[in-house]
């Protein structure tokens, strides 16, 4: 376990109860959830999750039923003695990342032999019910007054025309394509066609930089990628082609080479005619895909074969790629969505999120749609061209539920009120929050003056590996605090474990671990079972392990206290210290680097980064500069450090451990907090540091 206390490092906001204002209105609908039914819903979900699990998935189309067992699981090896087949359904997809194996530790299946199709169940099946002309997307450009909308039928129509082409092009179940494209409709559109052929998706944000696109275009050996040539973000124009074709020639000489590159044109950021171009490679998107029929049968897919991976950080250099398969997925974000929004069909339903993370897969496309809902995509930035864009953009869909992140809010709360309130904002009913912890402060804005007292704050904690919320309140159910996700989802059990990993009972801190599965659970790190193994569920054997600290209160209200490992939460991304480090000593002046987060008003934590120069290079601005510039092609903007902090030395133990405690104190000033020094290798480091702290 990391040399980390848990417990001081994200302050611990103050508890306060938050009775809803006796204006709030919960829909009247039969199935709004009060605590009572809450109670006995969950109570259902862990004694017969079979039962329980069986009816939610019964909303849904299967082509055949599934077999008799809904779950079988074995969170622990020590414990487990069961002996299952793995192998043939996953085969197809760069089988060896399964070891075969009887006893898989944090193996679990979830309505295995049932066949099914996501998007047949977000598409066809909310038309065949009579939705057909319902919208499905608005879609908000960057600039205002550019907009466009699909309804259900003419979003069937693209991603059956886009499954065609991509069929035709070679693509077949199991094969994975990269979708590298801000949130333009060509974004859902393009994982709905791959989910229709049995394809595996893997969405980059298209903030990753080339190197990054690259790393992942090796590790999953795309048929097919799928971009756009350029995008507006706010008044900056991104040229995505380009990263993309620096991308693909790096790939290629690293043995991995992607023979097709198809590309939308977003001319409202670059004309055609600007766009760089490979022509035994690229193809327009509107030259080719319009003329493929609207029609496209359904690839049938077992519930376990996989539907998508999605990189993410973990606490090595090497992203991590989190694979996610149907079934279990599908119910687990269809219901997720359902319950802890109240979702209504009239609803209007806008996240924030960028399709490029998990919270875009699972609650942009994948839960709304599923539940025939109108989902809002903007392509822009929240402050462009001013810090009413939000505001503005719910009045112009009267947008009834807003899911969004706290490091949005804390920036729009620092723009002022007059932003806000310059719009009428009736349409919202219910707010939600996600990606670090909401402190007090920021949840309390968004209650009283986005949601002017009136609309509940559902904050959802869960992460890339859970597929959807595991912890989260549910609107109205219950007194809320703000601060706190309150309670378990149906069929999660969270426990809180000490360092032993010990079950604590009660009112406690410690490590946040999950005991049983969920449907909505990953399954696997692509290509790397074991690292699934050790990372998850060798910490704490017999649980999965979060990577998250938590409390819990004495009314047994859950607290989310950050990441206890080597994960930084900056603006609710996941970046690894690791990752930026060696992003870092990539550098040719750099000799080594240790990385921090440290508390940050609007961002939560950014990063801040101890670096030594090689030996005779001196400490410049420039140096500083091109040091940043290397976390930015390497990684991604969003991960570039804010402060670079000379080191002479870092502070190790004897046997060579850079002590980050040591490191985090100082990066945060707390400099009467640095604690016992008298382990280190060579303890006059610290002074050096503290002397360079400025400079
Ligand atoms: C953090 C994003 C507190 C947490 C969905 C987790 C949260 C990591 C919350 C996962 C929340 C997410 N309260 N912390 N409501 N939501 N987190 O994989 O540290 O990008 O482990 O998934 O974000 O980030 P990821």
């Amino acid at each position: 376990l990391p040399d980390q206390d848990f417990s001081q490092q994200a302050h611990i906001p103050s508890f306060q109860k938050v009775i809803l204002s006796p204006s709030f209105s919960l829909s009247t609908d039969s199935s709004t959830l009060y605590r009572f039914q809450y109670q006995e819903m969950y109570k259902r979900s862990i004694e017969d999750p079979s039962g329980f699990w069986s009816d939610m998935a019964s909303e849904f189309y299967w082509k055949k039923k599934w077999d008799h067992q809904v779950c079988s699981e074995n969170l622990d090896i020590r414990k487990g003695n069961i002996n299952i087949e793995v192998g043939n359904h996953i085969s197809f997809i760069h089988m060896q990342h399964y070891r075969i194996h009887n006893q898989l530790m944090g193996f679990s299946q979830w309505f295995k032999g049932g066949v099914t199709n996501i998007c047949y169940n977000c598409l066809d099946r909310n038309i065949e019910s009579g939705n057909g002309e319902k919208i499905a997307i608005h879609w908000e450009g960057n600039e205002p007054g550019v907009d466009d909308s699909l309804t259900y039928n003419q979003l069937l129509d693209r991603v059956c025309q886009l499954a065609n082409y991509l069929k035709q092009n070679g693509v077949k179940k199991g094969d994975s394509v990269i979708i590298y494209l801000p949130m333009l409709m060509e974004l859902p559109i393009s994982m709905l066609a791959c989910a229709r052929i049995g394809a595996v998706h893997s969405v980059v944000f298209a903030g990753f930089s080339a190197e990054s696109l690259e790393q992942r275009i090796i590790d999953c050996k795309p048929k097919i990628v799928i971009t756009c040539n350029a995008v507006k973000r706010g008044s900056k124009i991104i040229n995505l082609k380009d990263i993309v074709d620096s991308a693909l020639s790096e790939s290629s000489q690293n043995g991995v080479c992607v023979g097709l590159c198809l590309t939308s044109a977003n001319e409202s950021a670059m004309k055609r005619e600007a766009t760089k171009w490979i022509k035994e490679r690229d193809v327009w998107w509107q030259d080719d895909v319009p003329k493929y029929s609207t029609k496209c049968d359904v690839e049938w897919v077992d519930g376990e074969d996989p539907l998508f991976l999605l990189y993410t950080s973990g606490s090595t250099g090497k992203p991590k790629g989190v694979l996610h398969t149907t079934a279990g997925y599908m119910i687990y974000t269809a219901a997720t969505f359902k319950y802890a929004f109240d979702y209504k069909q009239s609803d209007i339903y806008w996240c924030t999120a960028d399709c490029g993370w998990i919270t875009g897969h699972s609650y942009v496309a994948y839960g709304p749609l599923l539940n025939g809902a109108t989902v809002v995509v903007y392509e822009g930035v929240p402050n462009y061209p001013d810090p009413g864009r939000c505001w503005d953009i719910v009045d112009k869909y009267k947008v009834t539920i807003f899911y969004t992140a706290p490091t949005l809010v804390r920036s729009l709360m620092r723009d002022g009120d007059e932003y806000v309130t310059r719009y009428s904002r009736k349409s919202l009913r219910v707010l939600g929050s996600v990606g670090e912890p909401i402190n007090p402060s920021a949840w309390r804005w968004f209650f009283n003056v986005v949601g002017d007292s009136r609309c509940p704050i559902s904050d959802t904690w869960w992460q890339t590996e859970t597929g959807g919320f595991m912890i989260t309140p549910l609107p109205g159910a219950w007194p809320q605090k703000p601060g706190s996700a309150t309670f378990p989802f149906f069929g999660v059990q969270p426990v809180i474990v000490d360092e032993k990993g010990k079950e604590m009972k009660g009112e406690c801190s410690g490590y946040l671990c999950v005991k049983t599965s969920w449907p909505g659970a990953f399954r696997t790190l692509f290509g790397d079972h074991e690292r699934y193994e050790t990372t998850y569920f060798s910490a704490f054997p017999g649980y999965y392990f979060s990577g998250d600290g938590c409390r819990r209160d004495k009314d047994g209200y859950y607290w989310l206290t950050g990441r206890v490992d080597d994960v930084i939460n900056v603006s609710g991304h996941r970046i690894g210290t690791a990752e930026v480090e060696s992003a870092l000593v990539s550098h040719p002046k750099c000799a080594e680097a240790a990385v921090v987060g440290v508390e940050h008003e609007v961002k939560g934590q950014c990063i801040y980064a101890f670096v030594t120069p090689v030996e005779g290079v001196a400490y410049s601005e420039d140096l500083k500069k091109s040091l940043v510039l290397s976390v930015r092609t390497n990684i991604g903007a969003f991960a570039a450090p804010d402060k670079i902090h000379w080191a002479p030395g870092l502070p190790k133990t004897r046997s060579g451990k850079i002590m980050r405690r040591i490191l985090r104190k100082i990066a945060s000033r707390q400099l009467d907090e640095l604690g016992d020094t008298s382990t280190l290798a060579d303890p006059n480091v610290v002074d050096q540091l503290i002397a360079l702290a400025d400079s």
